[in-house]
């Protein structure tokens, strides 16, 4: 593949709302979801609570999003890595 663009964790955490981008981590992957908050199944305010932060345990408490699919959506958004 081509270069990976590496984040900190600081630049994650900056974008926390819609006018910044809302990022999330997951393991270390780092993914703009701004354009998927209003399709989550979950609604958007429950995917706010992980805004620039990490996913990880909010999956581990929400077991529906332990799937192939899910994971594989959430690679659609990834814009690099930790
Ligand atoms: C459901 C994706 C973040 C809570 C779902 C489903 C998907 C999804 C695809 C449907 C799963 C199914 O039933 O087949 C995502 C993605 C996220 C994210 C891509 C991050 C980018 C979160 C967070 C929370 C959460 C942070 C909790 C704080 C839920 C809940 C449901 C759900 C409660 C079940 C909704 C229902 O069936 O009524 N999510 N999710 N999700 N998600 Fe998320």
């Amino acid at each position: 593949g081509g270069p990976v663009k590496e984040f900190t964790g600081e630049e994650v955490a900056e974008h926390c709302t819609r006018d910044k981008r809302v990022w999330v981590t997951y393991k270390d992957g780092v993914y703009d979801v701004t354009d998927f908050l209003d399709m989550h199944p979950g609604g958007a305010q429950r995917l706010m609570l992980a805004a620039g932060g990490a996913l990880d345990p909010f999956w581990a408490m929400y077991a529906q999003h332990n799937t192939d699919e899910v994971r594989q959506m959430l690679e659609g958004y990834r814009v690099g890595t930790l």
